[in-house]
């Protein structure tokens, strides 16, 4: 299984981060001096896939542009002989070839990723939720694919989250094969606490084959309303069989605040320039809370 593609939804209002994305998409909001997006679309590059393909709406077009040329910017650049700022900003637009399609009305996940059927032109394809960033020593959505080739089946990746945040994720149930690889015999999209049947919970990470087309479509309206990927991935799963891989890595999502705030120090401490600097400052405060 041969994954080229990946579909990025990026229709959702952002809502968990008013007002910093009242007129700016949250995906374009900053970690440290990357916007979230970036983090993503460089984990699906260092993980061999070439074509991305942005799910947007009419105002998220400033994420399209973030991945392309700005040849006025560039010019400026060049001109003040600022060549490690210029590297910086062209590798942005050479990363990976990008595709967008409009989710013209905000039906649900599933919705959103049957917008791109006719991008991703029946090939197994990679799904990535861009809220969601992961850090490992294998990127994450690569994790996923050298599962889904050895195996030749759709793979989504989970991990285990508290009993009481269940009902913020797809949650999934599965037989342990006892290398961190389930084969999933059920799925529920957002189950109240208590109801839950296990812990792991799906992470925006996806491997899945063209056939989930055929079970979006046939899915009803689920949880909140709307067509849910997870409600279809139930009937792909029921149908060929999908297996889960529990994910390693450090995992960021970035509508949190509170993960926001650690994401940015995390990658502040990892630059050499800011570091001392920005332990220093950190120390300082954290005293004021002691
Ligand atoms: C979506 C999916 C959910 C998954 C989550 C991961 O929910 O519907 O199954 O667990 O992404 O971030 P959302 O966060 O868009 O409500």
């Amino acid at each position: 299984m041969n994954i080229r593609k990946v579909v990025i939804p990026v229709a959702g209002w952002g809502t968990r981060s008013l007002p910093a994305s009242k007129n700016i998409p949250k995906e374009m909001l900053p970690i440290y001096n990357k916007p979230v997006i970036q983090y993503v679309v460089e984990e699906a590059m260092v993980s061999g896939i070439q074509d991305v393909i942005f799910v947007t709406n009419r105002d998220k077009s400033v994420i399209e542009d973030h991945f392309d040329y700005n040849l006025q910017l560039e010019g400026v650049l060049e001109r003040a002989g600022k060549k490690a700022l210029l590297e910086k900003v062209r590798f942005v637009a050479e990363m990976v070839n990008i595709m967008a399609v409009r989710q013209k009305k905000q039906l649900g996940l599933g919705h959103a990723v049957l917008c791109a059927e006719h991008l991703v032109a029946g090939e197994p394809f990679a799904i990535m939720v861009g809220d969601d960033l992961i850090f490992g020593d294998v990127p994450g959505i690569r994790q996923l694919m050298m599962v889904a080739q050895t195996e030749n089946k759709p793979v989504i990746g989970v991990m285990e989250v508290p009993p009481d945040k269940v009902s913020k994720y797809g949650i999934v149930a599965g037989r342990e094969r006892g290398d961190g690889v389930y084969e999933i015999t059920d799925m529920v999209e957002k189950p109240a606490v208590g109801e839950a049947p296990s812990n792991l919970a799906i992470i925006g990470r996806y491997v899945l084959t063209p056939d989930i087309f055929d079970h979006i479509r046939a899915v009803p309206p689920g949880h909140g309303g709307e067509i849910q990927l997870t409600d279809a991935m139930r009937s792909l799963a029921r149908e060929r069989g999908m297996l889960a891989i529990r994910m390693q890595g450090e995992r960021f999502d970035a509508g949190d605040w509170v993960d926001y705030l650690i994401a940015n120090i995390h990658f502040g401490l990892e630059d050499d320039d800011l570091q001392l600097n920005l332990l220093a400052r950190l120390q300082a405060e954290l005293a004021d809370y002691a």
